[in-house]
């Protein structure tokens, strides 16, 4: 059948030869997607549209995780300007990244976590691959343990955990298991309920620790804690998983966030270890993360290197370069270096400082309840302890926005709304 094309108000049209518009929908006789359910939208992504639907010029967006400036602003670091800068004035090709992504970067991005005096990189015992940032490294370590790691397929995650765990792990065809980790009658860390369950984990089994600022809790373990869980942790010879997404972030200070993972590796444990520059960088979009896992010898790490570039070859073939060569020219370049260090410590310190608004708001608003855990906590979110009504009474009467949990993004407050929130939630829990 003869048939023309032509184009019509920015569209194309189909005419048949005597004219008449074919109609697609009735010229298709199989339908290939009816099964496909409508999925529920993102938890936090959907907070954000409700913000964006709503007029009251006082609203606040505290569900997305992203740092912001006391203007409320995000915040490209002027330490990733400079470096992207030297990176343009350097007229990098734009060629593909081996496998594992950018070697200075992989380098740099192990050093910062491990400490660049680490034993098991001087020894080279560290299998270190760039990921597309957090939740692809996950990702990558998810699918090497499932199809590599003998031992169990149980991946045991702290209650609560991250949201987007439990799907990582389960898509890479492992079970995912929780711990006790946070108690609400405290809306601190239940160090006794964490040591009774890994106590009684299957040996083998894989245990998930957040390094640094816990989320959604902002909970982390003492040191003393830790040193005593990696004993358990070694005792009982299960495999500790670290997700660290938030160095430098939590305190302010690097080395003081990468305690747990060289206390464990201290210990002779060895670790899986996801990394990102989301967040201690500003990198979100960019994408840069690592993963690592340390070895025995130098023969199994380059055994497990090599597995590693199977598994990621067919997902993505190579990562992406910018994001990876911005963090590498910062990590490299001593003045740069020192830079972003103070600029890190700058977002940590802002962080902090609104959590000791937000209390003396809401003691000065006349609220009598305990809110000690605000300050105790760390990092990017507080877990308030606020129940569900009281979230949607706060996001109903004060278009204040959280996740259902209760939990706060701290960055997003500034000098401007943390009275107006102080308010808010004294009025919903008094
Ligand atoms: C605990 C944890 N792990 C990993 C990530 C991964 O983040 P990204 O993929 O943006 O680096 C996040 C981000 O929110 C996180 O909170």
């Amino acid at each position: 059948m003869a048939v023309q094309a032509l184009r019509s108000c920015g569209t194309y049209v189909r005419l048949l030869s005597n004219n008449a518009p074919v109609s697609f929908v009735h010229s298709r006789n199989v339908a290939w997607w009816p099964n496909v359910e409508m999925g529920p939208p993102d938890a936090i992504l959907g907070v954000t549209e409700a913000f964006k639907r709503d007029t009251n010029p006082n609203k606040i967006n505290l569900g997305v995780g992203a740092y912001r400036d006391d203007n409320g602003k995000p915040y490209v670091l002027p330490s990733v300007l400079k470096a992207e800068k030297a990176i343009l004035e350097a007229n990098m090709d734009k060629e593909y990244a081996g496998i594992t992504g950018v070697p200075d970067f992989t380098k740099a991005a192990a050093e910062l976590a491990f400490g660049a005096d680490s034993p098991v990189l001087k020894n080279s015992l560290n299998c270190t691959t760039q990921g597309i940032s957090g939740t692809g490294s996950l990702r990558i370590g998810a699918s090497f343990f499932a199809k590599w790691y003998s031992k169990s397929k149980d991946f045991w995650i702290p209650t609560p955990s991250w949201g987007n765990h439990t799907p990582i792990f389960k898509h890479a065809g492992l079970q995912v298991k929780p711990y006790r980790y946070y108690d609400p009658s405290t809306c601190g860390f239940d160090f006794k309920g964490a040591m009774e369950d890994i106590s009684k984990m299957p040996e083998g089994s894989v245990i998930v620790l957040h390094a640094c600022a816990h989320n959604p809790t902002g909970v982390d373990p003492k040191k003393e804690q830790w040193t005593e869980m990696s004993k358990v942790i070694k005792d009982k010879k299960l495999f500790p998983f670290f997700d660290m997404a938030y160095q430098g972030f939590a305190s302010g200070d690097i080395d003081r966030d990468a305690f747990a993972v060289r206390q464990f590796v201290a210990d002779g444990h060895q670790v899986a270890l996801a990394q990102s520059f989301a967040k201690n960088m500003g990198l979100y979009g960019e994408r840069a993360g690592a993963f690592t896992v340390t070895c025995d010898s130098v023969d199994e790490a380059s055994r497990v290197m090599s597995q590693i570039k199977i598994l990621i070859r067919p997902m993505y073939s190579n990562p992406p370069v910018h994001g990876a060569r911005i963090a590498a020219k910062i990590l490299n370049t001593p003045d740069l270096r020192s830079q972003w260090l103070k600029e890190v410590k700058g977002m940590a310190d802002r962080i902090i400082m609104m959590r000791t608004q937000l209390r003396d708001g809401l003691a000065k608003e006349g609220s009598t309840k305990n809110w000690q855990h605000i300050t105790d906590q760390i990092g990017m979110f507080c877990f308030t302890g606020l129940k569900p009504d009281q979230v949607e009474k706060l996001t109903k009467d004060f278009s204040v926005y959280l996740t259902k949990d209760g939990r706060i993004s701290v960055a997003g407050l500034s000098s401007k709304n943390v009275g107006y929130l102080a308010k808010a939630m004294h009025e919903v829990t008094k």
